[in-house]
This record gives structure tokens, C-alpha cells and sequence, in this order.
């Protein structure tokens, strides 16, 4: 029997057996055991809580429970007991993903419940929506009336069996949940629910559908205003890829477009990638009191190998906090200012011109770089990082390809690869603001136009950086701090 209280006790025993080798230091991860999606974000009786899919009992995906912890400025976090335990006939296979909403002072998680009907795990299950409430944000009760969107619930023309995923919005005092689902033909499609009290919800309808190019289902959907403009973030699962675009089997992408109650529907005319990278899904926002709107994910993607799985005793991140900004008909996403306090060791140089390789002066496993190239005339540009004998990390700039890249392929143990992004420079300069902490690396180029998230998994050695270029250019500026 799965309870929360076994779940606590069960790794409060085991938190010992940890590995620390590649463990994050400015990153969310689960105390021990599986984490998936990032769940309930919320900023709630002045803290940021951050809920998360869970398997406690070992680094692999098991039944759902929702692992819980907080912070005050969304870098360094406080674990609590677990929030959900999957054990209700209702959600007895497993607490799947959802939101949380604030009413009357208390604190309601929407989440789905899952339950497998048949021999088939993966193709024999139902799927239903719940709720539970909290008084002080640490303790849940489910509601006595759950499921409160069960499968009877669900439209004809989207499938019986997938209908997951709650996120809650509230808009001109009434309550919304997107819910993520397909039509039962290939294309994903996502169901918008209404209610006045978050309990007792009625179907207004379907409000997008995809075709071929955007997969067979669509998870964790998020739809949010900003700066006047409706943005429906999600996770289209096998979805195939695009010249550069799309190449991890399952995607996340946002439409910038037009949430029509009356009519149902969500309009929009183009769809963006989330991250250009390896590893990132299922995404969720908030927006805080700031009335910033920030998105954080998954830092892995399914059904690939986590080095960690094997003898470490966890496995699963959360990228950065990204702050979320419309410019023109396009999203930035920006780390979070708050990383500016775990700053220190400041190094800077500048001015450098760069033809061939250049060992920069510092190195590192956990820092910040800020980095400016001037491209001149260089066919190649960029820099690599943890190095160590074979072993490098590949960021860098094609010029005639107006191309980003991120290689892999010599970056450690686990999965190699490349992932590019078409970049334009801007006055012939190139600027780059990177994350690295001791397995993952996050790159913000052009102040954010363009994000690229990957893990990687270096040798305790590989702390090197360099800077590199085929043909001549230089480096404006050259910024590193080592974070705490
Ligand atoms: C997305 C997802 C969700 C589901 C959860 C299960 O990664 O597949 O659709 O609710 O993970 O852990």
C-alpha cells in the first residue's frame, strides 16, 4: 500500500545511500528516487512551491506520487513530505500531473488520477481528474467527491483513455482547465473544462487539435495571458522533427494566439519550440507576485538511459526558473534575476582575439559564463567546456549556417548527440549566457531568443574552458562566476 508516510519514512532511511558525483548544485531534484514533471508551480503564502511527479522507492518511473518542495527565491529549496500518495481506487495507479490554484486562502492541487484496467499497462488504462485541498500548504486531503471530472466526463471525438494533465487559470472570475488528450486518430488535441468553485466542473469543448506534424498526443498543456496575447504551452509526444528542429522523440512547443470562450477555440497560425535542446519537458508556469510568469520543466526526456538510474539512488532535474517575456510575436526566456545572487568568484577578461584554441584561465563544474564573440570572419566559433583529455562539451556558432550547436558526442558517459538552432547575429556579435551545473549545461543565446538545455555526464576531471575558433574573431567579453 502506497501512503505518504511510507514514502517519507522510506527515504528518510535510504537518503544516505545517495551518490553525489552528479548531483546539481542550483537545481531542483527529488530528495532521493524518480522525479518527472513539475507539478503544482505555485507562489502561495510567500513561497514558491514546486510539486513533482515522484517515484520514491527507486530512479525509475513507478506509480506517481507527488514528491513536494519550497523556496523564497526559486534557487535553493526546502524538501517537505510528500503531498500525494496514489492511494485511492481513483488514482491507484498513480497521482499523474496538475496544477495548483489558490481560493479562499487554501490551497487546491488538481491532478489526474490513473488507473490500469487491464493486462496491458500501457494501452489498458481509464483517467480522471481530483482535487485536493490544504490549509497550511504541507498537508492534502482529497476531496470526498472525487473524481470531479471523471472518464463519463469526457467529450466524443477525444480519447477514453488519455484525458490528463490539469492546469487551472482563472479568467474574469471564473475557473478554466486546459486538459491534455487526442482523437483517438494520431493528432493531439486539447479540452477546455469551466467552474465556478474548482469542484464542480462542465465541458465547454475542445479548443485546438493538431494534425500529423504535431504528434499523436499532447501533455501537460498551459494556457496563460501575457502582455495581451494568449500562450498555450505543450508537449506534443512523438512528434516528428523539423529541419533542426524537434529531434528528441517527444517535443514542447508554444503558440502564441487567441483563447476564444464563445467559440471554444485557440487560435494561432505558428508554433515555436520551448528549448532546442536534448532535455526538456512538460513544462509548467506561474506567475508570481511580481507578476513575472516563469516556466520551469524536466530537465530529461523520455525513454533514454539516466546514468544516474544505475547505483545513485536518484535520477531527474528541473531546468532553471526561466522568466518568460513576449518581444514582438516571439517568447525570450531569461534566467530568473535571482541567479545573479549565487554569483562569486567574479572573473572577467575581454577583447581576446581568438584563431584556433585558447585555454581560458578558469574552470569549473558549477558556474555561470557570459561570453560576447565578434564573428569577423571565423567559419566556426565558440567554446568547450569540461574538458579533459577526450572529454569536451561543444558550444558553438556556424557562420555560413547561421547555425548554434551543442554537441555531446565526447561529453562524458550517457547519451552523445548534437542539436542545433538556426541564430542570427546581431551586429556581427554572438552573446551567450550558460548554466553549468555538474550534469547539465543551459545556454541562453541572444538574450534568450534561443534556449538549448542538455545533461551531460563528465569525467570529476573534465573542468576545463576553452575558447576556439576556425578562422579569425574575437571575444568581447568574457565573464565567469562560480556558483554556489
Ligand atoms: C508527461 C507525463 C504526463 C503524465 C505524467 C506521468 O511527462 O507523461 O502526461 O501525467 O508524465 O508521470
Amino acid at each position: 500500500m502506497y501512503t505518504r508516510e511510507n514514502a517519507d519514512a522510506f527515504v528518510a532511511e535510504r537518503k544516505y545511500l545517495l551518490k553525489d558525483e552528479y548531483r546539481l548544485n542550483f537545481h531542483l531534484m527529488s530528495e532521493f528516487g524518480w522525479m518527472n514533471d513539475p507539478n503544482g508551480f505555485i507562489y502561495y503564502n510567500g513561497e514558491y512551491h514546486m510539486f513533482y511527479q515522484h517515484y520514491p522507492y527507486q530512479p525509475v518511473w513507478g506509480p506517481m506520487h507527488w514528491g513536494h518542495a519550497v523556496s523564497r527565491d526559486l534557487m535553493t529549496w526546502r524538501h517537505l513530505p510528500v503531498a500525494l500518495a496514489p492511494d485511492q481506487t481513483y488514482d491507484r495507479d498513480g497521482c499523474f500531473s496538475g496544477s495548483a490554484f489558490e481560493r479562499e486562502g487554501k490551497l487546491y492541487l488538481m491532478y489526474t488520477g490513473h488507473i490500469v484496467t487491464g493486462p496491458d499497462r500501457d494501452n489498458d488504462y481509464r483517467q480522471n481528474q481530483n482535487i485536493a485541498v490544504s490549509e497550511d500548504g504541507i498537508h492534502f486531503e482529497k476531496l470526498a467527491s472525487n473524481p470531479i471530472i471523471s472518464a463519463e466526463d469526457i467529450p466524443a471525438g477525444a480519447s477514453q483513455k488519455d484525458f490528463r494533465d490539469p492546469k487551472v487559470f482563472e479568467r474574469d472570475g471564473t475557473y478554466y482547465v486546459v486538459l491534455g488528450s487526442n482523437d483517438g486518430q494520431g493528432h493531439g488535441l486539447i479540452l477546455l473544462y469551466r467552474s465556478d468553485d474548482l469542484v464542480d466542473w462542465t465541458i465547454v469543448g475542445e479548443i485546438a487539435r493538431g494534425d500529423e506534424e504535431l504528434g499523436d498526443n499532447w501533455e501537460c498543456p498551459d494556457l496563460f495571458e501575457l502582455g495581451g496575447q494568449d500562450v498555450l504551452v505543450m508537449s506534443p509526444q512523438r512528434m516528428p522533427a523539423q529541419g533542426d528542429n524537434y529531434h528528441n522523440l517527444h517535443s514542447t512547443t508554444y503558440m502564441i494566439g487567441r483563447l476564444d470562450i464563445e467559440q471554444s477555440s485557440f487560435n494561432y497560425d505558428r508554433y515555436e519550440p520551448v528549448d532546442y535542446g536534448f532535455d526538456y519537458y512538460a513544462p509548467q508556469t506561474t506567475v508570481d507576485e511580481k507578476g513575472r510568469r516563469i516556466i520551469m520543466a524536466w530537465m530529461e526526456t523520455w525513454e533514454s538511459e539516466i546514468p544516474t538510474q544505475l547505483g545513485h539512488y536518484w535520477a531527474g532535474a528541473m531546468t532553471l526558473p526561466r522568466e518568460v517575456v513576449l518581444q514582438g510575436e516571439s517568447l525570450l526566456f531569461k534566467p530568473v534575476e535571482e541567479t545573479k545572487a549565487y554569483r562569486q568568484n567574479g572573473y572577467e577578461t575581454g577583447g581576446v582575439p581568438l584563431s584556433g584554441i585558447k585555454d581560458m584561465e578558469v574552470s569549473g563544474d558549477c558556474y555561470e559564463l557570459e561570453v560576447v564573440f565578434k564573428a569577423d570572419q571565423a567559419e566556426e566559433f565558440g567554446l568547450k567546456l569540461r574538458v579533459h583529455g577526450e572529454e569536451e562539451t561543444v558550444l558553438s556558432y556556424l557562420s555560413a549556417e547561421e547555425t548554434f550547436r551543442f554537441n555531446r558526442d565526447k561529453s562524458g558517459i550517457g547519451l552523445g548527440g548534437e542539436r542545433r538552432a538556426k541564430v542570427a547575429l546581431k551586429d556581427g556579435l554572438l552573446a551567450l549566457n550558460i548554466f553549468v551545473d555538474k550534469s547539465s549545461v543551459e545556454v541562453f543565446i541572444q538574450g534568450g531568443e534561443k534556449v538549448m538545455t542538455g545533461r551531460i555526464y563528465p569525467g570529476t576531471h573534465s573542468l576545463g574552458i576553452q575558447a576556439y575558433s576556425e578562422g579569425a574573431c574575437s571575444m568581447l567579453s568574457f565573464k565567469k562566476w562560480d556558483m554556489k
